[in-house]
């Protein structure tokens, strides 16, 4: 007795509430299907369109007609949290997650224009990577700007959110690839990636062993992805070896995290660390590459992938002996007067962080002012050194090599000239 009551009570309840959804989503799709038919088109492909998840369960229902769309909700990722909580979660304790925050801790962002970052092309089309504050969220808002406001849209496009594109590295490409982080070119020209792509054609049977970019950084399928060098290829403790730790030191000194002079940590050490852009102690650095090897051993002898990965270490303090050999080559004219210091340079040193902007200055200021050697050695850490060792990782035979390795020593060549000229010019 009591079931069926609670049977037709339920009933009726869903049957209330089928309609109530049937009911908002036809208004928005009535009206939307006319102007962007195929956003609708792939809301109805979508898992959400199946299980009934309409429009206004994510734009809320305040807007309804041509003039008030202002009033539409533009969901952050605290929306999909409310059904997706586990994903939320991981994606919150993951690398991903500083994205914004750490674009807009480097001196460079505050240097470019602003469509290239709130605007949501240039730096800013990538690093719409994390879920915003809402200081970030006002920033925003001041500068004009609307959209940009959730990341999990980054891999599962909008208004299809597929599980299935996800999983293609494709969705990766964007912005894991070009001049500072050619995950992409690299990986897809590997060995690994040949396989992937044979596989994909049919042209290796099913069961073969193709490692994607998923395989290896987001291991069943956990969205908290994070490396143990990271990007910017520096870590504590130093190495051991004298020279090795010399050369790291210059480095972090160019980076603007050691002060050049008293060799003290700067404030942009806290900022760093804030986003874990670098690992400061050895457990948390080993932490990610112990779980890296575990990942490579499913398709390789454990012995076979140490090696392998121990050779991008060393191949990172030989690239930084170059590296600092250059650092010290321009450093030595800022210290002769032969460059002089930009009003925003943390010291009398050369300083990474600037990127191109090597006056110091926004964009539109002072642009005789820029320092061509010093642009030199930008591209020398930003686009030469990382395709080094990320070759390595990333099994690129070619980027190792003609990309990476080869291209620093030309960089230093041409430091190591522009220096003589300089000097002998004065
Ligand atoms: C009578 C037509 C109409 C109805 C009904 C309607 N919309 Fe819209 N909507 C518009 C127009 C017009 C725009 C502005 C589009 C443009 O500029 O191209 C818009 C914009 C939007 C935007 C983008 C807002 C922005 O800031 O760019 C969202 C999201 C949206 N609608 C969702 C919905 C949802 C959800 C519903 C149902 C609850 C709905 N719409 C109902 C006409 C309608
Ligand atoms: C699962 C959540 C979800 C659902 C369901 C959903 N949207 Fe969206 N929609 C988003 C997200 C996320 C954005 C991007 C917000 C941003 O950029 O800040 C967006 C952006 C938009 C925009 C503005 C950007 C653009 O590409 O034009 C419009 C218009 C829009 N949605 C309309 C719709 C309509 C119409 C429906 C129903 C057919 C719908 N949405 C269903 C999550 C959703
Ligand atoms: C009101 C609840 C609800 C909200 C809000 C919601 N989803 Fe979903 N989502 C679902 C349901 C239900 C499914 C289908 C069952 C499942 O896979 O869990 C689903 C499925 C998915 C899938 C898997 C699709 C596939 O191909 O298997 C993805 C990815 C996804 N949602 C992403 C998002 C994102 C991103 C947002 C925020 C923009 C969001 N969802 C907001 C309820 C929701
Ligand atoms: C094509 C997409 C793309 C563009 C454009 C881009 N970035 Fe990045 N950025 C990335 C990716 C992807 C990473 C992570 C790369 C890695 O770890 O190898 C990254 C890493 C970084 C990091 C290091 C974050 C960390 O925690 O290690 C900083 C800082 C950064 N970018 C700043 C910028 C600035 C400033 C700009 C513009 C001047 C910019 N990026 C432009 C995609 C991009
Ligand atoms: C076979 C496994 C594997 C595949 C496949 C793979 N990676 Fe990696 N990835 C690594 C390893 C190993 C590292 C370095 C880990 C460390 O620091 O110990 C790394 C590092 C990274 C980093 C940090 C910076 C760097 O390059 O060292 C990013 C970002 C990254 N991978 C993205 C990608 C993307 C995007 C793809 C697909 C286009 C991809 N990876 C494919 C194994 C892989
Ligand atoms: C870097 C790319 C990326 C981003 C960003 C991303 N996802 Fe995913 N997501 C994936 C991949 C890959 C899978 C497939 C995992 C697997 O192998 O099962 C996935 C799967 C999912 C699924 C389906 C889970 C299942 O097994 O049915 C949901 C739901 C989901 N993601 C929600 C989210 C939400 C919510 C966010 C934002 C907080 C988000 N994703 C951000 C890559 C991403
Ligand atoms: C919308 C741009 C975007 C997409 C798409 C994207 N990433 Fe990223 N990824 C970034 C940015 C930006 C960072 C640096 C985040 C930070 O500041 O810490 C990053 C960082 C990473 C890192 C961590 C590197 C480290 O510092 O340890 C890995 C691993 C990674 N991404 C893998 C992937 C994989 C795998 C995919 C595809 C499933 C993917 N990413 C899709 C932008 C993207
Ligand atoms: C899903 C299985 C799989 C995973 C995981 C995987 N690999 Fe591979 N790897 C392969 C296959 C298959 C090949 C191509 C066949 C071959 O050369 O052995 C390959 C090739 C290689 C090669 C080139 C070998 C040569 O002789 O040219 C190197 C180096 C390598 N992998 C290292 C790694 C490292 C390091 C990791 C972890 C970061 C890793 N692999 C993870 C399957 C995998």
């Amino acid at each position: 007795m009591m079931k069926t009551l609670q049977g037709v009570l339920a009933g009726i309840f869903s049957l209330l509430l089928l309609s109530g959804v049937a009911h908002a989503a036809d208004v928005c799709i009535e009206c939307h299907q006319k102007l962007s038919p195929g956003q609708v088109k792939d809301w109805q492909i979508s898992e959400h369109a199946k299980n009934d998840i309409s429009c206004s369960a994510c734009h809320g229902e305040a807007h309804k007609n041509a003039e008030d769309y202002k009033l539409a909700v533009l969901p952050d990722e605290k929306v999909c949290q409310s059904c997706h909580e586990e994903q939320f979660t991981q994606f919150s304790h993951g690398k991903h997650n500083f994205g914004w925050t750490s674009l807009n801790a480097i001196p460079a962002t505050h240097m470019a224009p602003d469509e290239l970052i709130e605007g949501g092309r240039g730096c800013g089309g990538c690093h719409n990577m994390g879920i915003k504050t809402e200081e970030q969220k006002k920033e925003l808002a001041s500068k004009g700007y609307r959209y940009q406001n959730n990341s999990c849209d980054e891999c599962h496009t909008r208004h299809a959110f597929s599980k299935k594109e996800a999983v293609n590295p494709f969705a990766c490409q964007q912005c894991h690839m070009g001049y500072d982080h050619p995950q992409w070119e690299m990986w897809s020209s590997s060995k690994h990636g040949e396989r992937w792509f044979a596989k994909k054609h049919g042209d290796l049977p099913e069961g073969a062993a193709a490692p994607s970019c998923q395989t290896c950084h987001m291991p069943d399928g956990n969205h908290a992805n994070e490396t143990a060098w990271g990007f910017l290829g520096v870590r504590l403790p130093l190495p051991d070896d004298k020279q090795a730790a010399a050369d790291r030191v210059t480095i972090l000194k160019a980076l603007g995290v050691l002060d050049p002079v008293t060799g003290k940590p700067t404030p942009i050490l806290d900022a760093v660390k804030a986003v874990r852009m670098a690992k400061l102690d050895q457990e948390s650095w080993q932490k990610e590459r112990d779980k890296m090897l575990k990942i490579c051993s499913q398709c390789h002898s454990a012995k076979y992938v140490k090696e392998q990965l121990d050779m991008g270490d060393s191949i990172m303090i030989k690239a930084d002996r170059l590296m600092a050999d250059a650092i010290e080559t321009v450093a030595a004219l800022y210290k002769d007067g032969l460059i002089k210091k930009p009003a925003g340079y943390p010291a009398n040193y050369p300083f990474l962080l600037t990127f191109m902007h090597t006056n110091g200055e926004r964009w539109d200021k002072d642009l005789d002012k820029l320092s061509y050697i010093d642009q030199v050695l930008v591209q020398m850490y930003m686009k030469h050194r990382m395709r080094t060792y990320q070759a390595f990782f990333h099994v690129s035979p070619d980027y190792a090599y003609w990309y990476g390795w080869n291209e620093m020593t030309k960089d230093l060549g041409e430091i190591k000239e522009l220096a003589k000229t300089m000097r002998s010019e004065k």
